[in-house]
Formats: C-alpha cells, sequence, structure tokens
C-alpha cells in the first residue's frame, strides 16, 4: 500500500485529521511544513522571508521527491497541489484525499495566524479569491474529495479509513 496524502486550502484541517487518522489506524504520520522546517532549521515565515516563495515552492517539490519509501499519512501544505509535477508525484506514489471546506470556515481558523506567511501578506478578498483559484487543482490532484461541513474529526477520519480499507481489501 502506498502513502496517504491530505490536500487541501489552509486551515481545511489537514494536520488535525492526519494526527487523528494516525492514532486510530497507527500508520506514521508526517507534516510535510514541519519536515521542511527541520530540514531547513527554518520556519516558513524565514524561509519565504529570505529565499522567496519559490524557493519554498522548489523545497516542497523535493519532499515529495524523496521522502522516505513508506506507508504513511502526509499532511501536505495548502499550497502543494499547485503544481503539476507534484499533483503527478503525489497521485503516483499515493492516495489523495482532498479536505473541502468552506471559506468562512477557513477564515475562522487563518485570519489571526502568525505562521502563515500568505495569509500575512494578504486580504480576506484575496485569500478567498485564492480559495476558489485554487480548488480546481486540488480536484485534479485528489482521487477522493472529503467534505467537512458540519463533520467532527471523528466522521471525517472513519470515511477516509473506510476508503483506505475498501482499496487495501482490492490490493489483497
Ligand atoms: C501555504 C500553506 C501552508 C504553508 C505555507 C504556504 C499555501 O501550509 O505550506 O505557509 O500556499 O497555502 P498549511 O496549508 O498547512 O497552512
Amino acid at each position: 500500500m502506498k502513502k496517504i496524502y491530505l490536500i487541501g486550502y489552509m486551515g481545511c484541517g489537514k494536520s488535525a485529521i492526519g494526527r487523528r487518522l494516525s492514532f486510530a489506524t497507527k500508520i506514521p504520520f508526517y507534516d510535510m511544513d514541519a519536515e521542511i522546517k527541520r530540514k531547513t532549521g527554518m520556519t516558513i515565515p524565514e524561509i519565504f522571508e529570505q529565499y522567496g516563495e519559490e524557493y519554498f515552492r522548489d523545497l516542497e517539490t523535493d519532499f515529495l521527491r524523496t521522502f522516505r519509501d513508506e506507508f504513511c499519512i502526509i499532511s501536505t501544505g495548502g499550497g502543494v497541489a499547485m503544481r503539476k509535477i507534484n499533483r503527478e508525484i503525489m497521485r503516483k506514489t499515493g492516495l489523495v484525499f482532498y479536505l473541502n471546506a468552506p471559506f468562512k470556515d477557513i477564515w475562522r481558523r487563518i485570519a489571526t495566524d502568525r505562521n502563515r506567511p500568505i495569509v500575512q501578506r494578504s486580504t480576506r478578498e484575496e485569500l478567498e479569491a485564492l480559495y476558489d483559484e485554487r480548488k480546481p487543482l486540488y480536484l485534479k490532484g485528489a482521487h477522493f474529495k472529503v467534505e467537512t461541513e458540519r463533520r467532527s474529526l471523528r466522521e471525517i477520519t472513519n470515511y477516509i479509513m473506510f476508503q483506505i480499507e475498501r482499496l487495501r481489501s482490492h490490493d489483497d
């Protein structure tokens, strides 16, 4: 079985769901931003500030290309699905779940966040435009679209587990 990737906009719950999924399934969990931070010894805002966004995007692609060959759950950064090569790598090496949340929920979660450079430099309107612009690309990259609105973490996790199990039993 391959990797499980969680994709979607900032604040859609990728890390929280990834952690919970890992706890329930005992499949190891990795947060891509945290791995990039560990590898570079810099925070995400520091990388953006010192080297620019393109450099950060290259680090993301690098991560996807080189990360350990292991059955694991990976919560990706919100911009990862924008590059075609990233979508191709994820689809080839795993199952991709797109977590969809309404922008109003997202905004509530990210509005005051200081660790997200894109949020720091953008207005609410700009973030909503980016959300609309990215949506088709998340859909393109994903094998499954998961609706998170009015669903508990437990329900979302169970749904993803069900899909993993279903595909696993086909593999056998
Ligand atoms: C980004 C999302 C962030 C992080 C970086 C850029 C984006 O990850 O990778 O700040 O472009 O949407 P989260 O989705 O975990 O916030």
